[in-house]
């Protein structure tokens, strides 16, 4: 297949369309059978994660509720991913069984402090589903990754909702940077 041009950079596809919507089907039957008779918050994490997020919640068959958040970096720190604050979520999630949609783990540092601050609102448990990790460049290990699509390489990709510089979100396939 032909690469394709985004902004100035180009990307050939990683990953077909038809293998990422058949790995969030095993996921969501997995997590329909890990959650049967609760009713789980997912949490979504934009903006990466909201077209993962659009398909995960419909391969869920128990009944569930989604919030949607963005989380606001420390100024210049972004690289570290301090987390300053979660950003629109209005929703008590006390007692709540959570699970974070996440679009990438990259180092996980932004999770890690995702995950702290979520726990300051005394949810009944909180687990990460994550489309893909990037094991290779993970710094925390203790995270509760406990759904992953696929694990991949360390280099940048874009589609299926994760961007470059804001374009590719739409494309249903995920794609990867052509380096040569
Ligand atoms: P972390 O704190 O290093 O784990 O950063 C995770 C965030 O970095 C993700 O939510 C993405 O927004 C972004 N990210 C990491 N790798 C990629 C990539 O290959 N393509 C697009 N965004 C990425």
């Amino acid at each position: 297949m032909q690469p394709i041009l985004v902004k100035d950079k180009r990307f050939k596809v990683s990953m077909p369309a038809s293998k990422i919507q058949a790995r969030v089907q095993e996921v969501g039957a997995q997590i329909s059978h890990d959650y049967e008779g609760r009713t789980p918050m997912f949490i979504s994490v934009l903006t990466g994660a909201f077209i993962f997020a659009a398909d995960l919640v419909r391969s869920v068959a128990t009944p569930s509720e989604i919030a949607f958040i963005r989380v606001a970096s420390y100024e210049g720190t972004d690289s570290t991913g301090e987390v300053k604050e979660v950003l629109g979520l209005k929703e008590d999630i006390a007692g709540r069984d959570v699970i974070i949609v996440e679009d990438i783990v990259d180092t996980g540092l932004t999770m890690q402090e995702l995950v702290g601050l979520l726990e300051k609102k005394n949810p009944r448990s909180i687990a990460i589903c994550s489309l893909l990790v990037k094991p290779d460049k993970l710094q925390v290990h203790d995270l509760p990754i406990k759904y992953r699509c696929f694990d991949i390489p360390n280099d940048f990709i874009l589609g299926y909702g994760l961007d470059y510089d804001g374009l590719g979100r739409e494309l249903p396939d995920i794609y990867t940077l052509v380096t040569e």
